[in-house]
């Protein structure tokens, strides 16, 4: 049936229809904050390419904290940025690291958020790669595996409620799973960055982070932006080894591959909008060339329809005002 029986724009005709026959909607349930965490004491630190986001200590992060919890925000992903760099990232797994500290510091504090904790050596390597090297200068992917799995299980002592690896290592979530299960933590879930891409929306994440690699650049292990295949076949694996949410990321370059995951997998999918894609709204925004909120939700939205059930983003602050 055509024109003139059908006339699509008969439900568009006022804000009240069109909400009627709305087939997304955001919920702030659906949203992670990344937050980052230094050493030191009263610290907020600004991030020049990221406005609004914040390198905070754990004391700082105390009032932060309240204000996501007062604001509907249900989870949070942390960052750790180490006082010292090593070649081993031995910063990463220290019981009393930063990250292991702002755990504990949230579950007493408002045990009501959830706490995600990335696990990757990048921010605690002194090269700033997301693994170690063997002696011929070769990443080792092997022997990275067991420091991630001293990471995983540290931070799930200090209380973390899920365990996200982003190193994109081979093996490292069955190498993780079995850990944690070995330790009695085997209802702690593990949130995969199955499908993370090598990036360039990366770098403003890079200064928050401290953790841009010294030299070489992540190609040899996280994947080539080309590929849909190969990262259906990652998350597969992923799956195998015992992820229960898996995630693709970045977000917006990757919706089709978002979608063909959560399309084919029918899993817990998780997407990260990551910090490029936040600094382009900001900086587009304080040139006066876009309109930031609504942008915002536009991208937000397509995320959504993709097939995100969650997604990560330094927006979430910000869409909590909204919704
Ligand atoms: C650590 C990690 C990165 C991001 C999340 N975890 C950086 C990277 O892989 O270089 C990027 C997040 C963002 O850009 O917001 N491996």
């Amino acid at each position: 049936m055509g024109f003139p029986e059908n006339r699509m724009r008969r439900l568009r005709s006022n804000e009240t229809i069109r909400s009627m026959v709305r087939e997304t909607s955001l919920s702030i349930n659906d949203f992670i904050y990344p937050l980052f965490v230094i050493y030191g004491k009263n610290k907020k630190n600004p991030i020049s390419s990221m406005p609004g986001v914040f390198q905070f200590s754990v004391d700082k992060l105390k009032k932060e904290i309240k204000e996501i919890k007062a604001m509907n925000i249900p989870a949070v992903l942390l960052f750790g940025i180490p006082e010292h760099k090593d070649s081993c990232g031995s910063g990463a797994y220290q019981a009393n690291g930063v990250v292991q500290q702002a755990v504990k510091m949230i579950k007493d504090s408002c045990p009501e958020i959830m706490v995600i904790t990335d696990v990757c050596l990048c921010e605690y390597t002194d090269h700033g790669h997301c693994g170690v090297f063997a002696p011929n200068g070769t990443l080792n992917n092997d022997a990275t595996l067991e420091i991630l799995a001293k990471e995983a299980l540290s931070h799930a002592e200090a209380g973390a409620d899920i365990i996200a690896p982003s190193d994109m290592m081979d093996g490292r979530v069955g190498y993780i799973r079995k850990c944690l299960d070995e330790n009695s933590y085997q209802d702690i879930p593990i949130m995969a960055y199955a499908a993370k891409f090598y990036s360039s929306f990366y770098s403003p994440f890079r200064d928050a982070a401290d953790s841009a690699p010294q030299f070489g650049d992540r190609k040899s292990y996280q994947m080539d932006g080309a590929n849909i295949n190969e990262a259906l076949r990652e998350v597969a694996l992923d799956i195998e080894e015992g992820a229960d949410i898996v995630m693709v990321k970045p977000a917006l370059a990757y919706l089709d591959v978002l979608k063909a995951v959560k399309d084919k997998f029918n899993y817990p999918t998780a997407a990260y909008n990551v910090s490029g894609e936040y600094s382009m709204i900001k900086a587009g925004a304080a040139c006066g060339w876009l309109d930031e909120q609504k942008v915002m939700m536009e991208v937000l939205t397509s995320i959504k329809r993709a097939g995100a059930d969650m997604i990560i983003s330094y927006f979430a602050r910000d869409v909590a005002k909204i919704l």
